[in-house]
């Protein structure tokens, strides 16, 4: 595109509530154990909220981080795009919520449905304005309370989420030299809207006595079909975002964290070993749209990320929903 602004990300920054959830306390209630969530998924643990945050507290924290580390105040920010699917209301958006905690009057703020790949397509959402020249100074927001929407009587679901927020502000390359967003992908299959998905609530079928009775608000998924998907697509996004670049340029791929098992899979089918790839789901377990975002924050601290090389985000989640981006940090 002709006069496209170049895009950087010029900081992240992350915030995992205190609450450290084992997998032995899904032992107390459910048939389940340990060495089966380990074994199934990679997850140890998880963190849970406190009874007082919602999604925008979540966020207010890993969004202050984000900005400190880009050196810029909230003032500056011309727009917030936060992914989740779990906001604090269905009305008004948790981006507003946020951009009135954060004290940042100048910015536009909607929030994003894309499940899993909420982060990245609020990503790439704000990618766009700034390469049009729409906008400067975009802050971008994956964060989720699953641990609000899960059944806890469920073994199938319950086990596998946690809660947690990651934040990023994007601005022109040429002011930040770092980060450079060089190509996107996003896609969706709606046919698959029952793989994943939570009835009760919305339009279609709103609250009452019967669907709470019923548990219609909660999240229910068939796994093993998300699995098949999910390996397809994880390794498809990861070659066809990194052909044609030398394979030594790529430093690292930071994938949704859904399962061990499907990162090793789609690995597997590509022919690569995990030495660039950032597992943190033994410690979060899947905080849907905020896993992309905190795996990259805490990737960036831990020095992981070296100038220059390429780096993958990639993720899928409900809808069907998939996307991936290609930066060069
Ligand atoms: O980000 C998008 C949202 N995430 C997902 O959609 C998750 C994607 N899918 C997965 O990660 C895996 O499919 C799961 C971890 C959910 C399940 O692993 P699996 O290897 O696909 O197991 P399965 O569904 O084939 O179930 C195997 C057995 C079943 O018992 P039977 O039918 O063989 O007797 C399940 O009932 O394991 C049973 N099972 C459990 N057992 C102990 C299911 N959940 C549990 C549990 N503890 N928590």
């Amino acid at each position: 595109m002709a006069n496209r602004v170049r895009v950087g990300i010029a900081g992240t920054g992350s915030y995992l509530p205190e609450r450290v959830v084992p997998n032995s306390e899904f032992e107390k209630t459910l048939d389940t154990s340990d060495e089966w969530i380990v074994q199934r998924t990679g997850i140890r643990e998880r963190r849970f909220a406190a009874p007082d945050q919602a999604t925008s507290d979540l966020s207010v924290i890993a969004a202050e981080r984000a900005l400190k580390q880009a050196g810029i105040a909230a003032s500056e920010l011309d727009l917030i795009v936060v992914g989740t699917l779990t906001p604090d209301f269905l009305l008004p958006s948790t981006a507003c919520l946020i951009q009135d905690r954060l004290g940042a009057k100048n910015a536009a703020a909607f929030d994003c449905n894309a499940a899993c790949t909420g982060f990245i397509t609020a990503l790439h959402t704000g990618e766009a304005f700034v390469a049009a020249g729409r906008a400067k100074r975009v802050l971008v927001i994956g964060a989720e309370t699953l641990s609000r929407f899960v059944d806890m009587h469920d073994r199938t679901s319950c086990i596998l989420f946690g809660d947690g927020a990651g934040a990023t502000v994007l601005m022109p390359w040429e002011d930040c030299k770092q980060g450079e967003i060089l190509d996107t992908r996003m896609g969706a299959d709606g046919s698959g809207y029952e793989f994943i998905h939570m009835r009760g609530g919305g339009s279609r079928l709103p609250a009452t006595a019967q669907t709470v009775a019923a548990g219609e608000h909660a999240i229910r998924l068939k796994g093993r079909e998300v699995f098949r998907f999910a390996v397809t697509y994880m390794s498809d996004l990861i070659a066809d975002l990194t052909k044609g670049y030398p394979k030594e340029e790529l430093g690292l791929i930071v994938p949704h964290q859904v399962n061990r098992r499907i990162i090793d899979a789609a690995l597997e089918r590509l022919g690569m070993d995990d030495s660039k790839v950032i597992v943190n789901i033994q410690h979060y377990a899947n905080t849907s749209a905020a896993t992309v975002p905190i795996a990259l924050d805490e990737a960036i601290h831990a020095g992981r990320l070296e100038k220059g090389k390429l780096c993958v985000l990639v993720a899928f989640g409900a809808g069907l929903t998939w996307g991936g981006t290609l930066l060069r940090w």
